[in-house]
């Protein structure tokens, strides 16, 4: 396995055992990215537009300082990062992690030939055991993951996340949120192969479950369906 040191903070050898959950969110994006049909096409362009969308809320959610080690849990096409990294001038190489073999694979071709420098570094690894040492990272991005996550694991990702956080450092997450009519958010979790969605009232209760401090919600748009985002920053002690 190719280890990262990134900034004194090195990538433990930690093996994603995944769960059963995981498999499948794996096996639906491995043959929905990987594919050759136009759903694949339509899924690798919404992905590649993701730094388009929402690249400038990170930034300014985050406070971003291109001194800033930043990570992202289930960064997919890495395009958020990746375009983060260039608006702010980063020199910092960030890191994203997912379970999908066919979005890092995608993720490392783009970004290694985008740029000489390397941006953005991708791993293949889950959300629940991040592949990273205590207190290595500035910043954390979790976007349009949530819903992948059934609650008891939600606890363990923001526990993890906690853990690679500096102090005073801080988690950017965003998801689809419910509309009020149950068949549309079935079509919602159906399509996209999900667990479920959460109202801002559960998130909030999750994040402050797990002591994040500070959690201030903010506005985001997605230029596609299903359009209606919750969005919130946090910080560690
Ligand atoms: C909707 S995509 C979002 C991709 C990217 N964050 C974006 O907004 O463009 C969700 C991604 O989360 C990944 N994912 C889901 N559960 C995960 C987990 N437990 N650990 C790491 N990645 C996960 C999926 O493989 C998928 O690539």
């Amino acid at each position: 396995m190719h280890l990262i040191n990134s900034s004194n903070c090195n990538q433990s050898n930690r093996e994603s055992l995944l769960s059963e959950s995981e498999l499948r969110t794996q096996s639906f994006y491995d043959k929905w990215i990987g594919g050759k049909g136009f759903r694949s096409f339509i899924g690798r362009l919404v992905f590649n537009l993701s730094g388009v969308a929402y690249a400038g809320r990170f930034i300014k959610a985050s406070n971003l300082d291109p001194q800033d080690r930043v990570l992202e849990v289930g960064s997919g096409l890495g395009q958020i990062l990746a375009t983060s990294h260039r608006k702010i001038k980063s020199k910092k190489t960030y890191i994203g992690i997912d379970i999908s073999y066919q979005m890092i694979q995608r993720s490392t071709q783009f970004n290694g030939s985008l740029n000489q420098s390397n941006p953005l570094e991708s791993i293949v690894a889950s959300g629940l055991q991040i592949p990273f040492q205590k207190n290595c990272f500035d910043v954390v991005l979790l976007s349009h993951v949530l819903k992948y996550l059934p609650d008891s694991q939600v606890a363990q990702v923001l526990e993890e996340i906690k853990t690679v956080l500096l102090p005073k450092g801080r988690i950017v997450l965003w998801e689809f949120k419910p509309y009020p009519w149950t068949a549309i958010n079935h079509l919602i979790v159906r399509g996209s192969g999900s667990h479920r969605l959460r109202t801002h009232r559960e998130v909030e209760t999750l994040l402050e479950e797990k002591g994040f401090q500070n959690i201030q919600p903010f506005h985001i748009h997605t230029p596609w369906p299903p359009w209606r985002n919750l969005a919130y920053t946090a910080y560690v002690e």
